[in-house]
């Protein structure tokens, strides 16, 4: 399972992009928002350290996503478009799939919704898993759900856990079998965490500098062997 980061703040990206473990970015209107950047100018910015960056159309009529979905590709050849599982939406993602654009359908609950997804030839699907649990619904049975139809059905389209809220929510969603998982930067950063890591490397430096400790400097080792 592939692991995205969800943000569009560049200092965020820019770490996970050092410690190696990131393979993409989902952004939303919400988080460019919260970024507090212009839009094109983030996306491409992000495009430049990271591919497959999932970039959402805010237009509303079919015929306006696809111009904003065209227009949103030609900013950078790692940008997936995105957009909503509405009917708009589905019918947008036909157009740009079938011009080659890579679309991510977004904001996807069920698995009748994934198989519309997967009919018009997404790259991704997103089922959202936290706000299925916020509503007392499992999020990961249907992000597992999604899996196993797409499995029998020999659907290619990927299955992108999104709305991830915490670290358990990555672990259920790799054994679940997504393809790929979306976190924010806190998550991500809990993943690296284990009281026993922590631990271990802590009596391995202590150990290390104990050795160093104990080792005489160069010129008394000299004065030493010159004595005997
Ligand atoms: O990738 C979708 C994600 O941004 C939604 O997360 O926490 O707002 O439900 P959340």
């Amino acid at each position: 399972m592939k692991l995205y980061l969800d943000t569009a703040v560049y200092e965020e990206i820019e770490q996970a992009v050092g410690w190696g473990v990131i393979d993409g970015v989902t952004t939303n209107p919400t988080l460019i928002a919260k970024a507090g950047h212009d839009h094109e100018e983030q996306v491409k910015r992000i495009c430049q350290i990271i591919g497959n960056v999932s970039a959402e159309c805010v237009s509303e009529k079919k015929d306006d996503m696809v111009v904003e979905g065209r227009r949103l590709a030609s900013w950078h050849k790692n940008v997936i478009v995105k957009v909503p599982l509405t009917p708009d939406g589905l019918g947008a993602g036909k157009v740009l799939a079938s011009e080659g654009i890579r679309i991510n359908v977004t904001l996807c609950f069920s698995v009748n919704q994934a198989l519309l997804a997967a009919a018009i030839g997404a790259y991704i699907v997103s089922p959202f898993a936290g706000r299925l649990d916020d509503i007392n619904e499992d999020g990961m049975r249907v992000v597992a759900d999604i899996v196993s139809a797409y499995r029998q059905q020999e659907i290619k389209t990927k299955v992108l856990a999104a709305s991830i809220r915490n670290p358990m929510h990555v672990t259920q969603a790799a054994l679940a079998g997504a393809d790929i998982a979306t976190m924010p930067f806190a998550v991500l950063k809990q993943l690296f965490e284990h009281p026993l890591t922590a631990a271990g490397q802590k009596r391995f430096l202590e150990d290390y500098r104990k050795t160093q400790e104990a080792k005489p400097v160069q010129g008394q080792a000299r004065e030493a062997t010159a004595k005997r």
